[in-house]
């Protein structure tokens, strides 16, 4: 497509203008995020707490995400479609995890994929980018793996800690990485990677010196209530205007208020007296 936004642009942006990502999982939401302009649309794991109601993202799949994907591709137009590698698609080696990354590019039509840091990440990083797919690092908070970093935190908030993340995130960059999503860092950190690397940051949770920011769609537009996390902004709550508008629905068929004349098809009334 011609107007497609691609890894070679995102990675020009550094320094020129902060670059955008949301999420989107399905046809309607990602032709919208597409055509307002968002650079990068994510087809986020988070798929799992927002869309399917499961308590955790390690309980989606390949089936789940490429079925998801593949609804977002169909949508967009220019955005950079990013697929998310669910836990389980690095599970069992890396030649797996290729295997699930290309998934998301000849099945699903993404055109790079997303990994979450985890013990073997840079062996599993390395093959995929040896591949020719594009990989975007994600280090920081990674809710796939929360429970070895003790829970959903922020994180890198001692100087080792945060010696840490600088390092991982340099790694990822060395490895060929196009760009970096900085989960829940303290603002500085995140400064401090962002000033180090040539490749951009992404930051959720991680303060205004990112290269860009990501937002969880359905958090964004106050449609997840279950839980907030403090770094989400609503730029619009949903959720009580789709509640009005069912009960408004359930209240006019009761009342046979709907349909309304305009509503319905007539016939001839020749036509009808022959019956
Ligand atoms: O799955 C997701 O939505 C993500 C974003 C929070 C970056 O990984």
């Amino acid at each position: 497509m011609e107007n497609k936004i691609t890894v070679r642009e995102i990675l020009s942006l550094k320094n020129k203008r902060k670059i955008t990502m949301l999420t989107a999982y399905d046809y309607p939401i990602a032709s919208l995020v597409d055509r307002a302009g968002i650079d990068m649309i994510l087809v986020g794991d988070s798929l799992a707490n927002v869309v399917l109601g499961l308590d955790s993202t390690t309980k989606v799949g390949m089936t789940e995400m490429l079925h998801h994907a593949k609804a977002v591709t169909r949508a967009v137009k220019q955005a950079l479609v990013i697929g998310d590698m669910p836990y389980e698609s690095y599970q069992i080696n890396p030649e797996e995890s290729v295997k699930n990354a290309r998934r998301f590019i000849d099945e699903a039509n993404c055109e790079a994929i997303k990994l979450e840091w985890f013990d073997r990440c840079l062996e599993v990083t390395k093959e995929i980018i040896k591949a020719g797919i594009p990989v975007m690092g994600h280090i920081g908070l990674t809710p796939q793996t929360a429970d070895k970093l003790g829970g959903f935190k922020v994180q890198g908030k001692d100087a080792e800690a945060a010696r840490r993340l600088i390092e991982e995130a340099q790694e990822l960059e060395a490895l060929g990485c196009f760009a970096i999503v900085l989960e829940c860092v303290p603002d500085k950190i995140a400064g401090i990677i962002t000033k180090k690397l040539k490749i951009p940051t992404i930051g959720i949770g991680a303060g205004i010196n990112c290269d860009g920011q990501v937002l969880v769609i359905n958090d964004m537009l106050g449609l997840f209530e279950r839980y907030t996390p403090k770094f989400v902004k609503k730029y619009l709550n949903l959720s009580p205007l789709i509640l009005k508008a069912i009960e408004d629905f359930k209240e006019e068929v009761i009342q046979q208020k709907f349909p309304a004349p305009e509503h319905s098809f007539s016939i001839k009334e020749e036509e009808l007296k022959k019956l």
